[in-house]
C-alpha cells in the first residue's frame, strides 16, 4: 500500500520550500511547519496549507515524517528539541548531503525512525519548480522510513540513490566537485577575461554556450568523449603557453590549472589511445614540480 505519511517541515530555507510545495503537488500533506524566523515560516505554511507552529517539538507533534531542513550545523541540535516527545512510529529525517543519520541520534534514541533523504541538485533560490530527473540519496536502516522516502522520491520523478554506509562524506565531496567547484572555476575564467578588459556581458557570452555545450557533450557522449581541447590533442605547446602565462598573472592558478590537466589527462588518454601523450606527460609531471622548487 501507498501510505502518504503527514509530512512537517522544520526549515523552511531553499530546499524546505521546494520539497514542501513539491510534496504538496503530488498529493501529500504538510500538515506543520516551523523554521527560526517565524515570517519564513508564515510564508512556506500559506503556500501548502500547513498550519505555522512555532517549534520544532511542535511540528513533529503534527506529522508522521519530520524533515529538517535546516543548516548542516544545527540539525543535532533540532533533532535533539524534536526528541523531547516520544517519536514511536514517527520518522526523522535530514537533508544534509555529507552527514549520515548518526546525527538524529537523539531522534533514535525517543523511539523514531531515522534517515538521511539528499536530493543532488543545487538550489540556488527557494523557487526551483520541479526534481524530475533529480537523484535522492536514500539512507536508512528502517525498511518502513525507506518505502517513505522511494516512494516521494518516485512521485517526485527522481531516482533514488543507495548511498553504502559510510559513504555520505564521499558521495558529497562528488557532488561539490560537479556542481560547486563549476561555479568556482567559472569565476576564475570570468576574472581572467575581466582581466583582458572584457565587460560583464562579453564574459557571459564567452563563456556561457561554452558551458552549456560541455554540459550537452557529457550527456550526449559520456567520459571520455565529452573531452575537447588542448590535452586531447596532445597539444604540449599550448598547454606550456598556458602555464607560463598564468604563472605571470597568478601562481595559485598555475598550480590549479596543472593539477586539474594532470587529472584530466587519463581521459584524454582514454579517448586517444594511439596519441603519444609523452610531450605533455613530460610537462605535466609532478616530478618536475619539485624539481623546479629545488631550482
Ligand atoms: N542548497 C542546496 O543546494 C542543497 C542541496 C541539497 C541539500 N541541501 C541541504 O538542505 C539543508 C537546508 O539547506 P538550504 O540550502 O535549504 O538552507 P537555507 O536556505 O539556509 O534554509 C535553512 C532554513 O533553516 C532555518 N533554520 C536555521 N536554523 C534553524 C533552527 N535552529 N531551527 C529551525 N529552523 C532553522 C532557516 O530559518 P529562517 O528562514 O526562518 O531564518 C532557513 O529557513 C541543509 O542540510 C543542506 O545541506 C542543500
Amino acid at each position: 500500500m501507498d501510505e502518504k505519511p503527514r509530512i512537517g517541515m522544520v526549515g523552511a530555507g531553499k530546499v524546505g520550500s521546494v520539497l514542501a510545495r513539491l510534496s504538496v503537488q503530488v498529493g501529500y500533506t504538510v500538515s506543520a511547519v516551523s523554521s527560526l524566523h517565524r515570517a519564513s515560516a508564515e510564508k512556506l505554511a500559506a503556500e501548502t496549507g500547513a498550519s505555522v507552529v512555532s517549534s520544532a517539538v511542535e511540528t513533529a507533534a503534527l506529522a508522521d515524517l519530520i524533515l529538517l531542513t535546516v543548516p548542516d550545523d544545527a540539525i543535532a541540535q533540532v533533532a535533539g528539541q524534536v526528541a523531547q516527545v516520544s517519536l514511536a512510529g514517527k520518522a526523522v529525517v535530514h537533508t544534509a548531503g555529507a552527514l549520515d543519520t548518526g546525527v538524529l541520534q537523539a531522534a533514535a534514541k525517543a523511539g523514531a525512525m531515522v534517515g538521511s533523504w539528499h536530493p543532488a541538485q543545487a538550489f540556488a533560490a527557494a523557487n526551483r519548480a520541479g526534481l524530475t530527473g533529480v537523484a535522492f540519496a536514500v539512507e536508512t536502516g528502517d525498511a518502513r522510513l525507506r518505502e517513505w522516502l522511494l516512494n516521494l522520491t518516485a512521485a517526485f520523478g527522481g531516482r533514488p540513490l543507495m548511498i553504502p554506509p559510510g559513504g555520505k562524506v564521499v558521495y558529497h565531496a562528488a557532488l561539490v566537485f560537479v556542481s560547486n567547484y563549476t561555479v568556482g572555476l567559472y569565476a576564475v575564467a570570468g576574472r581572467l577575461l575581466t582581466g583582458l578588459g572584457l565587460d560583464d556581458a562579453s564574459v557571459a557570452a564567452a563563456l556561457n554556450p561554452l558551458l552549456t555545450g560541455t554540459v550537452t557533450n557529457i550527456q550526449q557522449y559520456g567520459i571520455p568523449d565529452a573531452l575537447t581541447g588542448p590535452l586531447t590533442r596532445g597539444d604540449a605547446g599550448t598547454v606550456a603557453a598556458h602555464l607560463q602565462a598564468l604563472g605571470d598573472c597568478d601562481e595559485r592558478l598555475q598550480a590549479l590549472y596543472k593539477l586539474l590537466a594532470q587529472v584530466t589527462l587519463p581521459v584524454a588518454m582514454a579517448k586517444e589511445p594511439d596519441r603519444d601523450f609523452e610531450p605533455l606527460g613530460a610537462i605535466l609531471d609532478e616530478r618536475n614540480d619539485h624539481a623546479d622548487q629545488r631550482a
